[in-house]
């Protein structure tokens, strides 16, 4: 990897980690902490979704929450959409960007959005449309690359298959998944070898859930194919309603200590980040999962 090297990170934390939290939070609360991740310096942030609540009642209020975001040219605030009704919710709101998710597992795709594989991504063909007309602006995710939590094990050529489909019906990037977090490097080479087959490396991003500890491995990796767009969970907050045991996704601060090890820019603030990790983990009563925040807050006590 050469010295000048930059990484866009997604910050995730106030949907995929909230929506996955036994307390349900306030819209207010929601908006105080993308404010405080804004000011940390993220860039792109996933401020809710726009899904039936009574699926996933963690997300309820996120037209709230939109209404109550300051507009910032630097910042896109996103938000994850199943359907038409979905992105038409959030384009009411005021959100700009909005996100899509399919799976590479059948079983996974049932539970999490009660529809097939094909069924998703025709309505995604929907959405892309009318997103198109409004300018709006899509990004995909694609579950299971490494993992499901119903079926075991995925092949590359599936979620490849997928990711390809929503890179051609739109999507600006591509966000593979390791909802179950049973990935390692070399199953993470793997899979961004076979997906780098039909989609250009720079469209591509990881999202890589912790459960097996393995998360910053598989960035390493990811890092070393060419991939430049992580997302990540301030204080590793997160998990998935429809997957089992799965724990969040790799914690922002762990993922900016392993960047400023490589010299690679990320152009996040890590201390203003902790206090935002400090601020929701009082607000939800639990303990950071950074292992860099737990060590860097110890040390000033
Ligand atoms: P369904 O029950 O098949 O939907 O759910 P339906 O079209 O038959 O409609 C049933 C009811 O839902 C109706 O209301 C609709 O209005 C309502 P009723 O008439 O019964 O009162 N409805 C909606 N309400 C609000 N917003 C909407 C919406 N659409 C329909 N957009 C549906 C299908 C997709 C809606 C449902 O399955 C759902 O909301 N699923 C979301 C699941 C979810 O959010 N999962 C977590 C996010 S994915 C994730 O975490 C993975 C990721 O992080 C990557 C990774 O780690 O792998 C992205
Ligand atoms: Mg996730």
């Amino acid at each position: 990897m050469s010295s000048t090297q930059h990484v866009r990170l997604v910050e995730v934390g106030a949907r995929d980690g909230l929506q996955n939290e036994h307390l349900i939070l306030d819209p207010g609360v929601r908006v105080q902490l993308l404010e405080r991740l804004a000011r940390a310096g993220l860039r792109t942030i996933e401020a809710g979704a726009f899904v039936s609540p009574r699926w996933v009642p963690q997300m309820a209020g996120s037209d709230e929450v939109f209404k109550a975001l300051p507009v910032r040219a630097d910042v896109t605030w996103t938000a994850l959409v199943p359907n038409i009704q979905g992105l038409e919710a959030a384009m009411t709101a005021g959100c700009r960007e909005v996100a899509v998710f399919a799976a590479a597992s059948e079983a996974f795709s049932q539970k999490n959005i009660n529809c097939s594989i094909a069924q998703s991504l025709q309505r995604f063909e929907a959405v892309m449309v009318r997103a198109r007309e409004a300018g709006v602006r899509v990004r995909g995710y694609v579950s299971c690359v490494m993992g499901c939590p119903f079926t075991g094990s995925v092949k590359p050529e599936a979620v490849a298959a997928v990711s390809a489909s929503l890179y051609k019906m739109g999507c600006y990037e591509i966000s593979l998944g390791d909802t179950i977090g049973t990935g390692t490097p070399a199953a993470t080479k793997a899979l961004i070898e076979a997906c780098r087959q039909v989609i250009p490396v720079n469209a591509l991003a990881g999202h890589f859930h912790d459960t097996y500890g393995m998360a910053i491995a598989n960035i390493c990796a990811a890092l070393e194919t060419g991939v430049r767009v992580f997302d990540s969970s301030v204080a590793g907050l997160g998990g998935c309603p429809y997957s089992p045991g799965a724990t969040g996704n790799v914690a922002t601060e762990d993922v900016l200590y392993l960047l400023d090890g490589l010299g690679i820019e990320h152009g996040v603030d890590l201390d203003g980040l902790i206090e935002t990790g400090e601020f929701i983990n009082a607000h939800l009563g639990r303990e950071t999962a950074s292992k860099v925040a737990r060590a860097l807050l110890a040390k000033q006590q």
